[in-house]
């Protein structure tokens, strides 16, 4: 068969698939693109579509490989443990699982030396909120509006993004304040960054005090608001925002789905950047390169409060357990937070440039590899500008470059490759990104 036959009946394939997807899979296991991409394989922060052709992986399967798809210590790993003993449940104990906590407990801040091991971040969520409940004898939450918490009844009332709400709050005592979002505060760009926190500090006391009990169990937010758009609070909120849940008696639960193991370059959850040690910690995402495995830490006293029954069959699982503790190993080695900060900066550089370039980039944002363009009207009006943003990931992908979606009106681009990624990727994905904005400009 000729090569372009041979392509030709790989595309039909491939569409034949999409068709079968859309016909057997839920509506909202929705891929991107007007075309779905059919993904084959993967190596570092390359994947391969089903015809063959390459293209530069910067969303990381929603910022998740995070040391490189197939990396071959995980692969190794999980393959020889799936060879020696697949599954266990919560019965019985494993050194895979007590490993991996213990390692977790070196790397976290302050002194969260318990961890309850679940399968995603939805579900790390809910166990963070019920320890809170439980360990505070309370049961209000605050969390911030463009929060991304999950998918389950609990995490998409947490959520505060109507498009990712398929059903009003339901789980009653949630209640949502300002997210701390500067480029689209009221106060404009020229208040200081001090006056920023203020405003939403106030704001988070505001809505303490008028819209629950005075007797919250726990504010819960993520360190870089991820879903939301890559949002980086002004310097000094969290650091507040910890002290204002604590003075009301409430525990504080970050959320450090996206934000952790190095992602944000220097340390190794974003919330050390403000010096701010949880009761409550929550990750899943990078930890275990892809395997699903969420994890909920806390402090001694959080944890012993809970006496109860809970159960999850798979959490711990020894191959989950044994993907984690390779890619932890992976992470350590290579010493991920100063390898975030320094690419990071690299292509931050680079989206600035585009920034300056293109009227409608509002801004270019975010911190290590977690880099963000907000896509507005070119106007000064700063609407938001989905159509374009859509169309911008269109084009990055005519160009071999995956990139994600965000924001509420799902006008951000996201960028947030493995962090593993070198100097020559993070160029080549600039000028890939850089010939997209020219062909949607
Ligand atoms: C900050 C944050 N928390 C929780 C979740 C839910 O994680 P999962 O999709 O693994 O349930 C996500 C997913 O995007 C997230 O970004």
């Amino acid at each position: 068969m000729s090569i372009s036959k041979v392509e030709d009946a790989l595309s039909h394939e491939g569409t034949a698939l999409i068709q079968r997807h859309g016909e057997r899979l839920f509506p909202w296991v929705k891929p991107y693109y007007s075309d779905p991409l059919v993904l084959k394989e993967g190596k570092g922060v390359w994947v391969l579509d089903e015809s063959g052709r390459e293209y530069l992986d910067f969303f990381a399967g929603i910022v998740t490989t995070s040391v490189g798809h197939c990396h071959p210590h995980v692969v190794r790993r999980t393959w020889e443990q799936m060879k020696r003993l697949g599954h266990t449940s919560a019965l019985y104990v494993t050194e895979q699982q007590v490993e991996v906590a213990e390692t977790l407990t070196e790397l976290a801040p302050g002194a969260l030396n318990r961890t309850a091991f679940t399968n995603s971040g939805t579900e790390a969520n809910e166990t963070a909120i019920m320890a809170a409940r439980i360990a505070t004898g309370r049961s209000e939450i605050v969390a911030l509006r463009h929060a991304y918490s999950g998918r389950s009844t609990l995490a998409t009332g947490l959520t505060a993004h109507a498009p990712w709400k398929p059903l009003p709050t339901a789980v009653p005592g949630i209640v949502h304040a300002r997210s701390p979002y500067p480029y689209r505060s009221p106060l404009g760009d020229e208040a200081s960054e001090k006056e920023q926190t203020d405003f939403f500090v106030s704001d988070l006391v505001e809505v303490i005090e008028t819209t629950t009990s005075g007797k919250p169990a726990a504010l819960i937010l993520e360190p870089i608001q991820g879903v939301g758009g890559f949002i980086v609070p002004p310097r000094g909120y969290l650091r507040r925002a910890a002290e204002v849940i604590r003075s009301y008696g409430g525990l504080l639960i970050v959320d450090e789905v996206q934000t952790g193991f190095g992602r944000t370059g220097h340390h190794w959850f974003g919330c050390e950047h403000s010096d701010v040690e949880p009761d409550i910690m929550v990750m899943a995402k990078g930890i275990a390169n892809g395997f699903p495995v969420g994890a909920t830490m806390a402090t001694d006293e959080v944890a012993e409060a809970w006496t109860s029954l809970s159960i999850s069959t798979f959490g711990g699982n020894p191959v989950s357990m044994a993907a984690a503790g390779a890619t932890l190993e992976v992470m350590i080695e290579e010493q991920v937070p100063a390898r975030a900060a320094e690419r990071g900066e690299q292509l931050r550089r680079g989206l600035q440039e585009l920034e300056g370039r293109y009227a409608w980039i509002g801004e270019a944002r975010g911190m290590g590899l977690m880099q963000a363009l907000e896509i507005v009207s070119p106007d000064d009006s700063r609407a938001p500008d989905p159509v374009r943003a859509r169309a911008l990931l269109e084009a990055a992908l005519r160009e071999g470059l995956l990139i994600g979606l965000g924001g509420l009106k799902g006008h951000v681009i996201r960028l947030g490759s493995s962090l593993l990624v070198t100097e020559e990727e993070v160029r080549e994905a600039v000028v890939r990104l850089s010939r997209a904005c020219e062909s949607v400009a």
